[in-house]
């Protein structure tokens, strides 16, 4: 459906092309992208939001309309909602450390969180004794509300904080953030969203979500690795503190003072990466002009394929719900007795097929079923064809069964 869009990436106009499965870890870039992060270095080598030549100017001028454009793309009501960060890691990080916490607050989070969004909340806990809880999905790993709506009433009044991804990294399953953030609101606790998974593939809307932050990966949303997003709510971000005090995060100081700047300078001390912020510019610019809601129907007709090559082979456990479009664009297995690192280096040597392998960072998962093999991860996007998954699933299940 998107194949005329492959002409854009300069890596699949090789002339043999890898079939790379690997995009939830990260995405390709196409030339705009990469063309943007150039100019940046060869016409406008400046910084931005301080000094004021020419170089500097564009830069600033370029780094608002960026800010623009993805407050447009995610419905922010303030351009000053949107913060440049590193990564998704970055911006859940700021939350966590930068909301003022309580001794025994509640946090509740999913029993499949990726590590960025369980480790800043283990870290409070550890520190300064907020209560985190884990609110367990049902056997194939969807959301069990009714688990949901016990721990919200478990925790009462003490509940300040539901935080949870949207999408899984290790499954693509999606969690039902509007009805989640409906029962959260009905306790007056927060709601922070991992879209790091979501944003690439589907259209998000902060406001009809009824959330109170976002944090996002440009790197999955193809963009420059190295940039990353937070999107709060205005009233809340003025009361937050910033986890990176410095250059521009105040209007002035004196000795023993200080005047805090606004958001979101508040939260971006020190000099930028502009390169970056150029490329994002770039990045939202393309995936702006993209029907997300299609790229959602291509992924999951991509994962029917591979899951009907898969499904029935023996050694080979599909994590997650048997039906592929509850799993968006991820096709995560449990090889048995197989070290699926191991089937990853083969596919890429044998096959030119590039996907993830291991624990995916969400090692809570794994530990707690006691496998310690990881799981093998092919995840498409929009560039990707039925023939690409098909060589993926057909060489693996080939592999399974001469290991096996
Ligand atoms: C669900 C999820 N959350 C957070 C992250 C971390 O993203 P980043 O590398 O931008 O910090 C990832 C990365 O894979 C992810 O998949």
């Amino acid at each position: 459906m998107f194949s005329n869009l492959r002409e854009d990436f300069p890596t699949l106009r090789d002339d043999n092309p890898p079939a790379y499965l690997d995009n939830a870890c990260m995405t390709l870039r196409p030339d705009s992208v990469i063309d943007a992060i150039k100019s940046y270095y060869e016409k406008t080598p400046g910084c931005g939001g301080r000094s004021v030549h020419r170089y500097a100017m564009s830069v600033s001028r370029k780094m608002s309309a960026c800010r623009r454009s993805i407050s447009e793309l995610f419905n922010a009501r303030e351009v000053g909602e949107i913060i440049f960060t590193k990564n998704a890691t970055h911006s859940l990080n700021q939350v966590a450390k930068g909301l003022s916490w309580n001794k025994d607050d509640v946090v509740l989070t999913t029993d499949r969180e990726h590590n960025s969004n369980l480790v800043p909340w283990l870290q409070l806990e550890e520190e300064f004794g907020i209560d985190h809880r884990v609110v367990r999905s049902n056997d194939d790993n969807t959301f069990d509300i009714s688990a949901f709506e016990e721990a919200c009433s478990d925790a009462g009044n003490s509940l300040k904080m539901v935080s949870m991804s949207h999408v899984g990294n290790l499954d693509g399953v999606a969690t039902p953030i509007k009805e989640i953030a409906k029962i959260a609101k009905d306790y007056d606790a927060m709601v922070c969203v991992d879209g790091a998974q979501s944003t690439p593939h589907m259209k998000v809307d902060v406001q009809d979500l009824g959330i109170d932050f976002l944090a996002f990966s440009l790197h999955k949303m193809m963009g420059p690795s190295g940039m990353g997003g937070l999107w709060g709510r205005m009233e809340l971000l003025e009361n937050m503190r910033s986890i990176t005090a410095g250059g521009s995060t105040v209007q002035t100081s004196n000795y023993d003072s200080l005047v805090w700047s606004k958001p979101p300078d508040r939260f971006e001390g020190g000099l930028g990466n502009y390169a970056g912020i150029l490329g994002t510019a770039a990045a939202i610019d393309y995936i702006s002009a993209i029907d997300l809601d299609a790229v959602h129907e291509h992924e999951i007709k991509l994962n029917k394929v591979m899951t009907s090559v898969i499904r029935d082979v023996n050694g080979i456990d599909i994590i997650g719900p048997s039906d592929a479009s509850k799993r968006g664009g991820i096709c995560s297995v449990l090889l048995e007795n197989i070290d699926a690192h191991d089937i990853a280096i083969m596919l890429d040597e044998a096959a030119g097929v590039m996907v993830r392998s291991g624990m995916h960072c969400v090692h809570s998962w794994f530990n707690d079923r006691k496998v310690n093999t990881g799981s093998l991860r092919a995840s498409g996007y929009l560039y990707n064809t039925e023939d690409e998954v098909k060589l993926f699933a057909e060489t693996l299940v080939e592999a399974v069964e001469a290991l096996g």
